[in-house]
């Protein structure tokens, strides 16, 4: 068991839930504690990708903890020192372009920016149609700030969503422990 406590925000890209769940799985059985976090539309929204309550159901049982859902939980996390790093995964270019732009309107900006305050890395794995397009300036602004980090990611389909963008969420472990060490995992653009 590590003494290593992870923060995972899960926003609406409800696409890769499977896959971000996936890799919430492998941290736990790896032996870390996980905080779970949803933004309020990831933990309400039925999609043809699954209903709301099994994917939050499935996230609790996971972690054995119940799920941060609004911006009055997810306050504490930094003062609280509830975490030693925050990942975003999936981050939509919605909360990439909340972040870039100080806007703190969701429980997981709320969460990320309570991470921030106290020095405390956070790691972002984008999963968005736009990121070479309307995101392309706001994840350029991230790549610049202080204490925030990525996932490494690739186009999914160049052909046919010549704009999209989505992290290797295979790699998200690696790039935790990068980003702890104060490293950016490379090469970021696979
Ligand atoms: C079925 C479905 C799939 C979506 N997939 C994505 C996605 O992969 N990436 C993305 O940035 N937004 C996606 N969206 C849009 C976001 O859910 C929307 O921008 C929402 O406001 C995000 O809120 P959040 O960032 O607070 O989670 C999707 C929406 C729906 C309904």
């Amino acid at each position: 068991m590590s003494n290593i406590t992870f923060g995972y925000a899960v926003c609406g890209s409800f696409c890769t839930f499977d896959k971000a769940i996936e890799q919430l799985r492998n941290l736990v059985e790896a032996g870390y504690s996980v905080l779970p976090i949803m933004s309020q539309n990831a933990y309400s929204t039925d999609t043809r990708f699954g209903r709301a309550d099994d994917f939050v159901w499935e996230i609790e049982d996971i972690c054995n903890k119940k799920i941060i859902k609004s911006i009055v939980e997810a306050e504490p996390i930094g003062p609280k020192k509830m975490v030693d790093l925050m990942i975003v995964a999936p981050c939509t270019g919605n909360t990439m372009a909340k972040l870039a732009n100080g806007i703190t309107d969701t429980t997981v900006t709320m969460a990320v920016k309570s991470t921030l305050r106290t020095g405390r890395p956070v790691l972002l794995a984008p999963a968005t149609n736009d990121a070479l397009s309307a995101s392309a300036q706001n994840i350029g602004k991230l790549l610049n700030n202080k204490n925030i980090y990525f996932v490494p990611m690739k186009q999914d389909d160049p052909a046919k969503k010549p704009a999209s963008v989505v992290a290797d969420f295979s790699l998200i472990l690696p790039a935790a422990l990068a980003a702890l060490d104060g490293k950016q995992l490379q090469p970021i653009l696979l």
